[in-house]
């Protein structure tokens, strides 16, 4: 009872100090482009006479405490100066959209007016739509935080602790951004629901983009366009679900997902070109979760992959099932590549194929090595080369010396006429003719 006394009173003396501190000083309300409503949100549209808006936690024209929204449109350039949040009580959403140049400083956003961290104070929904990021600066997001939404953006930069310390986190949700440059743990240390990431490009995503994030419920990458995932990218723990889908991506190095889920993975659907050994051994099941329910399964569904071997195909054994539903080899079917994948394919079963030239499709390994690689084939086909060489060496043999003894007949058949000149074989004939005409004449 003294507490809810005490949170009114608190309530109303903010909202009389408003009142008062706004006779004073004008707040962002007064700012040309913004207004406040009924409810209290500061709404700021710029126009072509007012292109920046700065947030600022004191001074003339700052962010009223009574402010519960803050909503900014269509602004060259937006920035939160520090501590911006941290005396707004009754804050709940910060709202950015079609903003060209957005700068969130260091604790802009460090908002924890409740001694308490609980789910059950309400927090901050963060929202950034249809923007250029300019920067978001270390330590810039702290604090109560219920959900966490950028989409339709360009991230220029993402500083290390950009999004760190939050409780009680429900969703993150990047949809269609192009990452710039992303450093390293820019996501640091917290506990969310939820984790998604989806559409987009990012040319590359560092170790640790995401580190001692533990996501209690759905982690998500989908659809997404990534040049490098670096080693220990994703540093995750406890998601019930994991789902990597749809996603095309030119490297995925060795542990490039560092996750211990507490229930099966899925990577399913994706183009990746080059496949570092043990690019799947960062996957592992929480201990209880093997010891109550047993070993998880990751399913590897319809797959492409260009550069691979069968050790990239490795993974922890003690958690985890393989299923592997479907992998195309974007390589030629050769009968040392099925030879090289067969033993993988006999301890483990499930469908990969490689790509079958002559027909221009992919074609089941175990398929291509009973019609091309059998034993008898391979054999029939060392019987026909050998009989081929045999052939043409014995062709030629043959031909040697009947040539050579054409040449010696002619060189026999040479005559030395009177006349002291050597005749050929065709003027012979005549010679022959007149000789037996002699001999009829004796
Ligand atoms: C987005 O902002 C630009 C100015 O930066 C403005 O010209 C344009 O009309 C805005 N678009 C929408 C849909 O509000
Ligand atoms: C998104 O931003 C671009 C560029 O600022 C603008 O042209 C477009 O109208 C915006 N769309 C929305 C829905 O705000
Ligand atoms: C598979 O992923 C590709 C992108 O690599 C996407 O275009 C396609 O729609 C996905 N297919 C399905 C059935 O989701
Ligand atoms: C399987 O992968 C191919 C090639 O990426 C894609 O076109 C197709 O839609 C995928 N099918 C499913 C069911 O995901
Ligand atoms: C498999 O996972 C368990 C539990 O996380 C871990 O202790 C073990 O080292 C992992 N094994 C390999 C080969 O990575
Ligand atoms: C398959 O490999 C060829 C050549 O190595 C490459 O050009 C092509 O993009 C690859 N296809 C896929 C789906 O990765």
């Amino acid at each position: 009872m003294v507490g809810m006394h005490w949170q009114r009173w608190l309530h109303l003396l903010v909202v009389v100090h408003a009142a008062s501190a706004q006779r004073a000083e004008p707040t962002a309300c007064h700012e040309d482009v913004c207004h406040c409503d009924s409810f209290t949100r500061l709404i700021c549209h710029c126009n072509e006479h007012v292109k920046e808006m700065t947030l600022r936690p004191e001074g003339s024209y700052r962010v009223p405490e009574t402010a519960t929204a803050i909503i900014i449109e269509n602004c060259e350039r937006v920035i939160f100066l520090t501590e911006t949040a941290r005396n707004l009580l009754l804050l709940r959403s910060v709202q950015l959209r079609n903003n060209s140049n957005v700068i969130i400083s260091e604790r802009a956003l460090t908002w924890s007016p409740f001694s308490i961290d609980n789910e059950m104070y309400p927090g901050l929904r963060i929202e950034i739509s249809n923007s250029t990021v300019y920067e978001i600066a270390p330590h810039a997001i702290q604090g109560r935080v219920n959900d966490i939404v950028i989409r339709d953006s360009n991230i220029l930069s993402l500083r290390p602790f950009a999004f760190s310390s939050l409780t009680g986190v429900k969703n993150i949700e990047l949809t269609n951004n192009i990452f710039h440059n992303v450093e390293i743990q820019a996501f640091k240390k917290f506990t969310t629901s939820n984790f998604l990431l989806r559409g987009g490009t990012a040319k590359m995503l560092p170790s640790r983009f995401l580190s001692d994030v533990e996501v209690t419920d759905f982690f998500r990458i989908e659809g997404v366009t990534i040049d490098l995932l670096s080693s220990l990218t994703f540093l995750v723990t406890l998601p019930k679900r994991v789902l990597i889908e749809n996603n095309i991506i030119d490297t995925l190095n060795a542990d490039s997902f560092h996750i211990t889920s507490r229930g099966p993975v899925t990577f399913r659907n994706n183009t990746v070109k080059t496949v570092g050994k043990g690019a799947f051994l960062g996957f592992t099941v929480d201990r209880e979760i093997v010891a109550s329910m047993g070993r998880q399964e990751l399913l590897i569904d319809n797959n492409t992959m260009t550069t691979v071997t069968p050790t990239s195909l490795s993974y922890n054994h003690s958690t985890l099932t393989l299923r592997i539903d479907g992998l195309n080899l974007n390589l030629t079917c050769t009968c040392e590549l099925a030879e090289a994948w067969r033993e993988m394919l006999n301890a483990q079963g499930g469908i990969i194929n490689c790509w079958y030239e002559l027909e221009g499709h992919y074609m089941s390994i175990p398929t291509f090595i009973d019609s091309r690689c059998g034993a008898l084939k391979q054999t029939f086909w060392i019987f026909v080369v050998v009989g081929i060489v045999l052939v043409v060496v014995i062709a030629g043999i043959v031909i040697f010396f009947i040539v050579r003894r054409e040449n010696e007949k002619k060189k026999k058949l040479q005559i030395v006429m009177p006349d002291g000149k050597t005749y050929r074989e065709t003027e012979l004939h005549i010679v022959v003719e007149r000789a037996e005409l002699l001999t009829t004449n004796l």
